[in-house]
């Protein structure tokens, strides 16, 4: 098979800027060695995120003209409508702005304050919507998703079902309000969730009649890892298999800035009638009418094509094969990533690179500084500082399982080149690797769970 690159061309371009070492150090200087506060004119690389960033296609910007503006009962809503229910197989959406606004109504109808709501690793918006309400957000991915070297690991965002049953039994079964599956698992590399592990949780759940909600941001991944990875699927359509895989849930939510390949929107979506009126409930409060949901009519009809093009077989191999290029060139230079790559991008793992630099010293944060000062690319830690907590009682750190650095990959943006870029600046930086020290965190915000967007940092 010689057609081995990129299924599009080029239509139209967006200039970035090279900019100098020491123009970066100042601007380093200057953010407070937060990634967050650099200006984007001055990234040269943005893998900060996959979210909201994709490139759209000449027909996604076609369809924008035909956006039906109208307040109620808008064209563009039926479009949206009809795409949204041949990907989930779900009748019923309401649409939102984004993600995160899904996650709140969502928590609003399944967390219960003092209930356990249980996930694989939850997503930072919807644990910081259900700890407001009270609820108890427990992940209980299986222990190979903590192990950053486990590269035979296929499904590693599953959750334990052993786990899960545990806390049924000594709780009750009344404790444990709903199960959310996050596909694939961002938190822990983009892992995927097989579809065993999505069919088992629900059966266990539907015992117990606790429902069961799907974070579907990534569902496209996950579906294109299925296919690839799980026996029996092989032949089936990237859709049979979101189909199959919403067909385990009750409600799905989606941010759409991610598989929807759209720059802004959202999805609630639910096979239950009950709890789409509530739903409608809410977002006439805090989204806008039931049609439109905060967003505009071309908003909704970029995402109605959106959602096909995320779906597509062909593509789905670009996107899937260039996070693994990218993990490749990584692994021959020695930088420990966490394997196998998973969808959205790659995660180096801070603790192995640094194994000088101690945890409460920020060794992803400071390999997020050395990778912006050496190449212009910006990328972002998930690690100490952002998934870091505080005992309540004593005040004292506690540090999290997961320490790394996300090179998140923009959806049809970025050119393998460009990921050569990556591979050669943190592959030098490796070689380099005792001359780095670690950082001091000297600035946080008063909410714990958040304080990495507004971090201030020295070095030390
Ligand atoms: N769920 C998952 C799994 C996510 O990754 C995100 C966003 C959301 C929900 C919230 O969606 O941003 O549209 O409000 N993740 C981005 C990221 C921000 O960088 O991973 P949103």
């Amino acid at each position: 098979d010689f057609m081995t690159a990129e299924p599009f061309r080029i239509k139209m371009v967006e200039r970035v800027k090279k900019t100098t070492k020491a123009e970066r150090q100042q601007w380093l200087k200057e953010a407070g060695y937060n990634a967050f506060k650099i200006k984007a004119e001055n990234v040269y690389i943005d893998c900060l995120t996959d979210s909201g960033t994709s490139a759209m296609s000449s027909e996604q910007w076609s369809a924008l003209m035909l956006g039906d503006e109208s307040y109620a009962g808008s064209k563009s809503f039926f479009k949206l409508e009809k795409s949204v229910q041949d990907v989930f197989g779900m009748p019923y959406l309401q649409p939102t702005h984004q993600g995160r606004a899904a996650d709140y109504i969502m928590a609003k109808l399944y967390a219960e304050e003092g209930k356990y709501a249980i996930g694989n690793m939850h997503f930072d918006t919807f644990r910081g919507n259900a700890e407001i309400l009270g609820a108890l957000a427990v992940d209980y991915v299986v222990d190979a998703g903590k192990d950053t070297a486990s590269p035979a690991q296929p499904f590693k965002g599953n959750i334990d079902l052993g786990k899960m049953q545990q806390l049924i039994d000594e709780n009750g079964a009344e404790q444990i309000s709903v199960v959310i599956i996050t596909i694939t698992c961002n938190n822990n590399g983009g892992q995927p969730v097989s579809m065993q592990n999505i069919r088992e949780v629900s059966e266990l759940a539907k015992q117990y009649d606790i429902p069961v909600v799907i974070d579907a941001a990534r569902l496209a991944e996950n579906a294109y890892f299925i296919k690839t990875r799980e026996e029996g699927y092989q032949d089936k359509s990237i859709k049979e298999i979101t189909r199959e895989m919403f067909s385990y849930c009750e409600t799905a939510t989606m941010s759409s800035k991610k598989d929807g390949m759209v720059n802004i929107g959202g999805l609630f979506v639910t096979r239950n009638k009950d709890i789409l009126e509530k739903a409608q409930q809410l977002a006439i409060v805090h989204e806008g009418f039931i049609t439109y949901g905060g967003l505009a009519g071309r908003d909704l009809e970029a995402l109605a094509v959106g959602l096909q093009e995320g779906c597509d077989e062909q593509y789905l191999e670009y996107r899937i094969k260039q996070a693994e290029y990218l993990g490749d060139r990584l692994l021959e230079k020695g930088v420990p990533i966490i394997e196998p790559t998973g969808g959205h991008g790659v995660y180096v793992d801070g603790r192995r690179f640094f194994p000088h630099i101690p945890q409460c010293e920020f060794p992803s944060q400071r390999l997020v500084v050395a990778l912006y000062e050496e190449a212009g690319v910006r990328a972002v830690e998930i690690g100490a500082c952002a998934f870091g907590s505080k005992d309540p009682e004593t005040g004292e750190d506690i540090f999290p399982d997961i320490e790394t650095m996300r090179i998140a990959i923009s959806r049809r943006v970025y050119t393998n080149s460009h990921m050569d870029v990556i591979a050669n600046a943190l592959g030098e930086i490796y070689k380099n690797r005792e001359q780095y020290k670690g950082m001091k965190l000297v600035y946080e915000g008063s909410v714990t769970s958040l304080r990495h967007f507004t971090a201030g940092f020295e070095l030390l």
